[in-house]
């Protein structure tokens, strides 16, 4: 296992849209060992594997409390097949953009469908913190940000923040 560099924005490649996983080899294993070692390293609750330069559906996810077991899903190819009617929000964040917090409004449920490491097609009921760092990891793999939720004017104003730290876009936050 590999810690690896979180990309931060506003490099492009966060923007793009990751490809669909036809084969799970060995390959995929140890992308899948190291996006759960670069998210606990760097204390988060969800990671895509753009976020690491890696263009590629897949997504690790532990939304465990610290005294808590660990609870590590890794989800490949996630689809959510539909969403709940009630809507909750958090103040997410995001390994890719530092020390910013956005109020997101999402389903507060939703079914999503994938494939486990293992190859088995799943599907899995989540609610709550753990539906909406789903959403949030999917959107990754759409090329979507949290700062995509904010009026224009508000994103252009944190992406002229952001931009400043243009020559930290392979930083690694420790
Ligand atoms: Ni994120």
């Amino acid at each position: 296992m590999a810690k690896r560099k979180i990309i931060l924005v506003p490099d492009e490649i966060l923007r793009k849209k990751s490809e669909k996983i036809e084969k799970i080899t060995y390959k995929e294993k140890l992308l899948a060992d190291d996006l759960f070692e670069t998210m606990y390293n760097n204390n988060g609750i969800g990671l895509a594997a753009v976020q690491v330069g890696v263009l590629r559906r897949m997504i690790v996810i532990d939304v465990s409390k610290k005294d808590e077991e660990k609870k590590p899903f890794c989800l490949i190819n996630p689809t959510i097949k539909s969403f709940g009617k009630e809507s909750s929000t958090y103040e997410e964040g995001c390994l890719s953009i530092p020390e910013t917090f956005i109020e997101i409004e999402r389903p507060k449920s939703c079914i999503v469908e994938y494939v486990d490491i293992l190859g088995n097609k799943t599907n899995m009921e989540c609610d709550g913190l753990l539906s909406t760092c789903i959403q949030h990891e999917i959107n990754h793999l759409d090329g979507k940000l949290i700062i995509d939720f904010l009026s224009k004017l508000k994103k252009e104003i944190l992406i002229k923040k952001l931009s400043k730290n243009k020559n930290t876009s392979s930083r690694v936050i420790v």
